[in-house]
């Protein structure tokens, strides 16, 4: 009886251990706009707890975002978000970057900023007057040196990111940063959310996924919505007859 009452025990373990998030964080979203609402869904929706943050936490703004997201989200401002989360999610306009990370440095120590912004690359957009050399990644880690920048969703659209099964098929988000153990937690957190991930390599490609998505903005700017493109990665089979001496030898063929 006692054997079976423990066996009963652990089967229910294993059940609420399988049903719930293998892990939980606490992430503060920063900013409240498409990217930011977006993204605080998915991640309430897949079991994390979310902060927002917000340069006006009492705005019934704010308030909306909070109340379709659920799940326990709540608003704060920035500071308090980042102070309190285990992990920083940066969906703010680039312009207001700096002046966000150089304001809660030290609260970002040791912690993964999951960085979907994109700075406009000055070899693609020369004329934007924040346009920058780098990339907002690169200057990112640069300004929180004990942070761990990964470059996450960059390329996606907000309303993929709500929905992947709009793409029509497997979308794959490449990932970039310098700590390896970050970036295979942004993968589980990304896969979480129904995508395949891809780590690319260090923060210093960071620019190669912002000047993407510079390219994918020009439509938008252009008020061409009707001809706006999507593109995505999609994970693929190499064809045939590739193998790594030819890939290695391409460029001197
Ligand atoms: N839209 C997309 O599909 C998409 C896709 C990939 C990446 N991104 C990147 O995600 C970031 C956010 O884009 P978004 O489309 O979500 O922009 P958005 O809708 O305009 O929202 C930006 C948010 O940034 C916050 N913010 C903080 N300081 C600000 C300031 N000085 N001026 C204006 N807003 C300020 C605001 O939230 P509070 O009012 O709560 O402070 C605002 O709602 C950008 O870097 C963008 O390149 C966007």
């Amino acid at each position: 009886m006692k054997l079976r009452r423990s066996f009963a025990a652990a089967l229910a373990c294993l059940f609420i251990l399988s049903s719930a998030p293998v892990w939980a964080d606490v992430v503060a979203v920063i900013g409240t706009g498409r990217m930011g609402s977006a993204l605080g869904l998915r991640f309430a929706e897949t079991g994390h707890t979310v902060i927002y943050g917000s340069r006006n936490p009492m705005s019934e703004k704010a308030a909306a975002v909070v109340t379709k997201t659920g799940n326990g989200a709540r608003v704060d401002t920035s500071a308090n978000a980042i102070a309190e989360a285990d992990i920083v999610a940066l969906a703010l306009l680039w312009r207001a970057t700096e002046d966000l990370i150089k304001a809660n440095v030290s609260n970002l120590d040791n912690k993964i900023i999951f960085d979907v912004t994109n700075a406009p690359i000055r070899a693609v957009q020369a004329d934007r007057e924040n346009a920058v050399d780098s990339s907002a990644g690169e200057l990112i880690q640069g300004w929180a040196p004990n942070s761990k920048v990964v470059k996450a969703f960059n390329t996606v659209g907000y309303h993929i990111l709500e929905n992947p099964a709009h793409a029509g098929g497997p979308v794959t988000v490449p990932l970039v940063g310098n700590d390896l153990a970050a970036m295979e937690r942004v993968a589980e957190l990304v896969q979480a959310m129904g995508f395949e991930t891809m780590i690319l390599g260090g923060i210093e490609q960071a620019h190669v996924l912002e000047g993407m998505a510079s390219l994918y903005f020009v439509p938008y700017a252009q008020g061409r919505y009707d001809e706006a493109f999507e593109y995505y990665f999609r994970k693929g089979t190499a064809p045939s007859g590739i193998n790594s001496s030819r890939v290695r030898g391409a460029d001197t063929e």
